[in-house]
């Protein structure tokens, strides 16, 4: 099952709405067992075949009264895909192993049931606190409606994350940014608010060698669709998709430039401060599909975020880098988890990344 885990990681970010399923065909010998055929969901999304289907049809014959180990409970409707279970019990498959039920309604158990009434022998929940972190974006959206969020940030020895009037300022060192950029390439999404867009003017693709595909889809909470239409984000819009969230009272002429320009807009209804809100925003990416999204700042959305108890995972950098001048704080509710007030949080892990300390949270489900 760790084998199947491991592999299910391959194509994080890259099956939404679909999760990235592992699936390992298992035959047990006189030497001892063998993995026969492997499966990863593939890439792309609806309609693409599933981990099972991809494991079971390069095993073959040898599918016959062999195990299947998977990370995620079959399926057993028809969706755009034909059901799992129905592929598994034709291929013979005597033994299933699964680590995670599906909380989808239309799976919730009778996956198992269907197979366990065909006669195959199923053990569920193996090693299944291990394989959520792969599922976690999956789980989340169909118990939360809503996508797993990671709110990442780099923050100076003196408590900075920017500088007023500096554009880009360096915080972390090269190896945290080559981390953040896997980091990005696992997501199915990157969100920044249009403070960042504007001041920065990221582009937020992938750039380690020979992973520019892995681009996840870029998001920005712009509730006045302010962004420019020469920034880098727009530029590269149909290269690498683009989707502005913004307030139901943007002006339509700059809606219009930005769909224009290749920039997928969607209007959501704003809270009393005019803002888009957070809450409708992220129920509208879960309904389109996306299952996880990194947030990469600024303050001012981050905090937003943590006050409405809409971040699951935190990693914060630390440097030994002096901001100075006139600084952009991190979020208040950053500096205080840094204190030690961790609210919901709690500490998962902390490790030296280059120069940087790399700090990790996670929410408590309570
Ligand atoms: N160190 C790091 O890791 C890091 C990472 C990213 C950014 N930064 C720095 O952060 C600074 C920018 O931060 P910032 O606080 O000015 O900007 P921000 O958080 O990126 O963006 C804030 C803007 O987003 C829009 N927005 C839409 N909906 C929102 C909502 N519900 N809540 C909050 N904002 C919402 C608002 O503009 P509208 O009202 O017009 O929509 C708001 O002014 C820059 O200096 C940048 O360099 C640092």
């Amino acid at each position: 099952m760790r084998a199947a885990i491991a592999y299910a990681r391959r194509n994080l970010g890259r099956t939404w709405p679909n999760p990235s399923v592992g699936a390992l065909v298992v035959r047990f010998e006189a030497a001892g067992p063998r993995v026969v055929a492997r499966g990863v969901t593939e890439a792309g999304g609806r309609g693409k075949p599933h981990a099972e289907r991809i494991a079971l049809a390069a095993a073959g014959a040898a599918a016959r009264g062999a195990a299947l180990y998977v990370t995620l409970e079959p399926c057993s409707h028809y969706g755009t895909t034909p059901p799992c279970v129905e592929a598994i019990i034709a291929a013979g498959i005597a033994r299933v192993v699964v680590a995670q039920g599906d909380p989808d309604s239309r799976v919730a158990g009778r996956g198992v049931k269907i197979l366990r009434d065909a006669g195959i022998e199923v053990k569920a929940e193996v090693l299944a606190d291990t394989a959520e972190a792969g599922l976690a974006g999956h789980i989340t959206r169909m118990r939360r409606g809503r996508p797993f969020i990671t709110f990442k940030l780099a923050v100076s020895a003196d408590g900075a994350i920017g500088q007023a009037g500096a554009g880009q300022v360096a915080i972390s060192g090269p190896e945290a940014r080559g981390r953040v950029h896997i980091l990005r390439a696992e997501h199915d999404a990157i969100l920044i608010g249009v403070g960042t867009a504007l001041i920065d003017d990221p582009e937020l693709t992938v750039r380690l060698p020979g992973m520019a595909h892995r681009s996840p889809v870029r998001i920005v909470f712009d509730s006045r669709a302010r962004l420019p239409l020469d920034s880098r984000l727009v530029v590269t819009a149909r290269d690498v998709p683009v989707w502005l969230v913004t307030g139901e009272m943007a002006p339509r002429h700059r809606i219009e430039a930005l769909r224009a320009a290749g920039v997928d807009v969607l209007p959501v209804p704003t809270g009393p401060d005019g803002r888009v809100d957070p809450r409708h925003a992220m129920a509208s990416l879960a309904w389109k599909g996306i299952t996880s999204v990194l947030v990469e700042g600024g303050a001012a959305l981050g905090q937003e975020l943590l006050g409405l108890d809409l971040v699951d995972e935190l990693a914060i950098y630390r440097s030994d880098v002096i901001v100075g001048g006139e600084r952009i704080a991190a979020p208040a509710a950053v500096t205080a988890i840094l204190a030690g007030d961790v609210g919901r949080f709690e500490w998962t892990a902390n490790h030296q990344v280059g120069a940087d300390r790399l700090y990790e949270f996670r929410r408590r489900l309570y």
